[in-house]
């Protein structure tokens, strides 16, 4: 069945395009990988994976979700009725659900976090702990992450949230909560930077951010970069196949690509620039510092040591949050696509079938993190594993997939005709990209993963 739902304007197909782009990836996974991999070189690698790979590879998803109009599933089924492509989208829809079983944690102690800068107890000194030392930070997310239940209660509320949105349609509630979201959390990120030139050792923290050092430069940095470059794009999954088939027939597919993957350059190098002078004017680059608790700690324990430390957070966890539920609907939108445009589902009903579940898969992920800490599967927890699973195996695979089936199988003219509107866009750029979708995204991919599992 083919959905009739449309995105109303060219600016509200950006706002939803950047909306589920920027998210916690390029503020929360960003800083992290970055900081394991190098600091610069990582930057560098990241950019060039955008360039090659995340751009040919959105406008692969967006040519596929415009033609088939349908979700991510059955926009393969259109294009190739008889033969198994389908699976690519099938990949996309568990792909997408094992996402969100993790980034509803992540986006929900947000919200605590939030919730504590308006209180003001998130600068409250803890008790028996040294006061003004880091681990004041340290340790409170260490106990907030492995509590019981307020992080399964703010997951919920998340969930509850996004729900809410998502049932008010394509155009009242995606598009609407995009258009208000996004303008916010560029304001606010643009405060931060400016504010985080201010410290006493910017120029520092911005050479480390900036100054490669070419010999970090290892399989495991492409590997983690072109994980980084394809989550952080939303791309491998079907979010930009399932969004793409709520774009208008003059959506110029090549201008929106280019647009969004510009953007989402651009947010992952502010977060940069405000987290790295932050780091070395307080000294903060110690072990304690990584993994994916460093934006809970890394970034109150510099405000901490700003002028107004509860304005700072508030507007820095009111940014991660707008990032993370823009994305989040994104997430969720690939599934409850498919039950409505598959089962003709009412979207309401979808919607609910769809987030019942993952509150339990989204509670037992966030339990992971404290009681069941112990259940792990080659040292990964359910947490750690469906991030690690995700952005470094399925995402790449589904990309795989889709640009062999675009470069070799589709049907001849289905790229030029999508790029170009039917003849009435100049079609310069469709022989690059048809070249890239067929030679060079899948061998680089290939040689990648290929490398990932003996490395
Ligand atoms: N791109 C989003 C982020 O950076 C995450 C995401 C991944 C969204 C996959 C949709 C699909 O946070």
């Amino acid at each position: 069945m083919a959905n009739n739902s449309e995105f109303s304007s060219k600016l509200g197909i950006i706002a939803a395009t950047v909306g589920s782009a920027v998210g916690l990836g390029n503020i929360w996974r960003f800083p992290a990988e970055t900081q394991a991999n190098g600091g610069a070189a990582f930057l560098l690698i990241y950019v060039v994976c955008v360039l090659f790979f995340g751009i040919p590879v959105m406008l692969g998803e967006f040519v596929i979700g415009r033609a088939g109009r349908s979700d991510a599933i059955n926009s393969y089924k259109k294009l190739s009725p008889d033969k198994p492509w389908w699976v690519a989208g099938l990949f996309g829809v568990v792909c997408s659900y094992l996402i969100l079983t993790f980034y509803m944690v992540v986006s929900g102690w947000t919200m605590e976090y939030l919730y504590q800068s308006i209180t003001g107890e998130l600068f409250r000194p803890l008790e028996g702990v040294e006061e003004g030392s880091n681990v004041q930070f340290l340790q409170r997310m260490d106990e907030y992450v492995s509590g019981v239940w307020p992080p399964m209660i703010w997951t919920w509320i998340n969930i509850a949230v996004c729900g809410l949105i998502l049932s008010m349609g394509v155009q009242k509630g995606i598009e609407k909560a995009s258009n208000i979201m996004m303008p916010m959390l560029f304001v606010i990120l643009i405060v931060l930077c400016i504010s985080a030139m201010t410290l006493p050792k910017a120029s520092e923290g911005l050479a480390y951010f900036f100054n490669p050092d070419f010999s970090k430069i290892t399989p495991k940095v492409w590997i983690s970069a072109l994980g980084q470059a394809f989550f952080s794009l939303s791309l491998g999954m079907g979010t930009m196949i399932t969004y793409a088939s709520y774009f208008k027939k003059d959506t110029n597919l090549m201008q929106t690509a280019v647009t969004v993957s510009g953007i989402g350059i651009f947010v992952a190098i502010l977060v940069g620039m405000i987290i790295f002078p932050g780091v070395m004017s307080f000294g903060l680059e110690g072990e304690s510092f990584k993994g994916s608790t460093l934006v809970f700690v890394t970034f109150p324990e510099i405000f901490n040591r700003m002028w107004c430390p509860q304005l700072w957070s508030i507007l820095f966890f009111t940014l991660l949050a707008v990032a993370a539920i823009t994305s989040s609907i994104s997430i969720s939108e690939v599934s409850i696509a498919y039950f409505c445009d598959h089962y003709g589902m009412k979207r309401k009903m979808a919607t609910v079938i769809v987030m019942l579940p993952l509150m339990v898969l989204g509670a037992l992920s966030s339990l992971s993190n404290g009681v069941l800490s112990d259940m792990t599967l080659f040292g990964f927890t359910i947490f750690s594993g469906c991030d690690a699973l995700t952005a470094d195996v399925i995402m790449p695979l589904g990309a795989l997939i889709m640009s062999v089936f675009l470069g070799w199988f589709a049907p001849k003219n289905l790229i030029r005709e999508q790029l170009t509107n039917g003849g009435k866009l100049k079609g310069y750029f469709v022989a690059p990209v048809i070249f890239l979708l067929k030679w060079v995204t899948p061998i680089v991919i290939v040689i990648i993963l290929v490398t990932s599992l003996f490395t």
